[in-house]
């Protein structure tokens, strides 16, 4: 509890130029709802982003940019925490003690350590292995009641319960046992690639066509969209084996605020090119008053500086009260 409230804290990696639609959709879009009821702090999760090499230049940059995204999409600085994980050294430290209570073959059954050592045969380093321990570390150092993610980061957190109940087993009642808090498919937990709507829509997706940016232009979103893959069916309905055409009406949802069936009533008796065309207007929408606003704070830059600096006093002060308990409980002298 922090002020009464139940405790939220999610981050994102600033890996990309911008932010993904999915990562939006899935995850950021969903924060807005909590800031009044909970005590919510977010991370921008720049540890995490090292584990695949990155140009410096470029990872400063797109960290402050990530913030003024997080802002742009209505999270308000006044209501929520945001800091920079690697300005809280605690996260660092509590990761080293709990790798301690991990066993490797924990480690190993993360499907997303499988795809990504396969997608980068080239840097299986430590810290891609180890990713789920400072995951863990980053949500129990808050003692978070509940975390906010998208479908693909579900076994983290179930890992993150696992390393939490052991410890509290062996040492008492030292960390809160997180919830994964995770909106159903249909509200947008798992928007799919435009071109393989099969597996995730990522920053990572070789094909440009197949991820839309959030500061993507207009014209740019609605022509991703017209080439996304569908079927030959030339029906807009949302059932199984219509994966192209379930991801479009899930989006189209999730931009408009119509349910699935509003949205399929919509475009009876009518082809897959009114439809996309539609979803592309409904997505461009939807974003344009993000990239307004963001265009306003990179202005800038001293504030969203000053909000960093400030969400990082209050997390440091946070982590290092958990950080210490754990430091005396496993043997450390303060
Ligand atoms: P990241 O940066 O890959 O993604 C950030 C958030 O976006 C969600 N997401 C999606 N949701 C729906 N559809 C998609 N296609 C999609 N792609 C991404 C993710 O589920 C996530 O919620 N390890 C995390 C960052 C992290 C973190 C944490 C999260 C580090 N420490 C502690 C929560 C708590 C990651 O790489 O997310």
């Amino acid at each position: 509890m922090i002020n009464d409230k139940k405790v939220i804290l999610s981050g994102i990696q600033p890996s990309g130029d911008s932010l993904t639609l999915g990562n939006y959709m899935g995850a950021l879009k969903n924060w807005v709802k909590l800031q009044d009821e909970y005590s919510c702090v977010y991370m921008i999760a720049n540890m995490h982003t090292i584990t695949l090499r990155q140009e410096p230049a470029k990872l400063r940059a797109r960290t402050l940019s990530l913030l003024a995204q997080y802002i742009a999409a209505g999270l308000d600085p006044e209501k929520n925490v945001f800091f920079i994980q690697s300005q809280v050294s605690a996260h660092a430290e509590l990761a080293w003690i709990l790798n301690c209570y991990t066993q490797m073959g924990e480690l190993s059954r993360m499907t997303q350590f499988k795809d990504k050592s396969q997608k980068h045969a080239d840097n299986i380093n430590a810290g891609l292995f180890d990713y789920p321990v400072l995951m863990a570390a980053d949500i129990l150092l808050y003692q978070a009641d509940m975390v906010p993610v998208g479908k693909d980061q579900k076994q983290h957190i179930e890992l993150t319960r696992d390393i939490a109940q052991r410890f509290n087993g062996i040492y008492g009642d030292v960390f809160t046992i997180p919830d994964p808090y995770i909106a159903p498919p249909s509200a947008g937990s798992n928007i799919m690639g435009l071109q393989d709507p099969t597996s995730k829509m990522s920053k990572s997706d070789p094909n440009p066509n197949g991820c839309i940016y959030i500061l993507d232009p207009p014209e740019v979103i609605i022509r991703k969209i017209k080439r996304a893959v569908t079927d030959s069916e030339a029906e807009v309905a949302y059932r199984e084996g219509k994966d192209g055409v379930n991801n479009l009406l899930t989006i189209y949802s999730v931009a408009t605020g119509k349910s699935i069936d509003e949205a399929v009533a919509e475009f009876v008796g009518k082809g897959y090119g009114d439809f996309k065309a539609a979803v592309g207007e409904a997505t461009a929408e939807c974003l344009r008053p993000i990239q307004e606003k963001y265009n306003d704070l990179m202005k800038n830059k001293d504030y969203l500086e000053s909000v960093y600096r400030s969400g990082g006093d209050t997390a440091r002060r946070i982590a290092g009260r958990t950080l210490a308990k754990v430091q005396k409980k496993v043997g450390f002298i303060l």
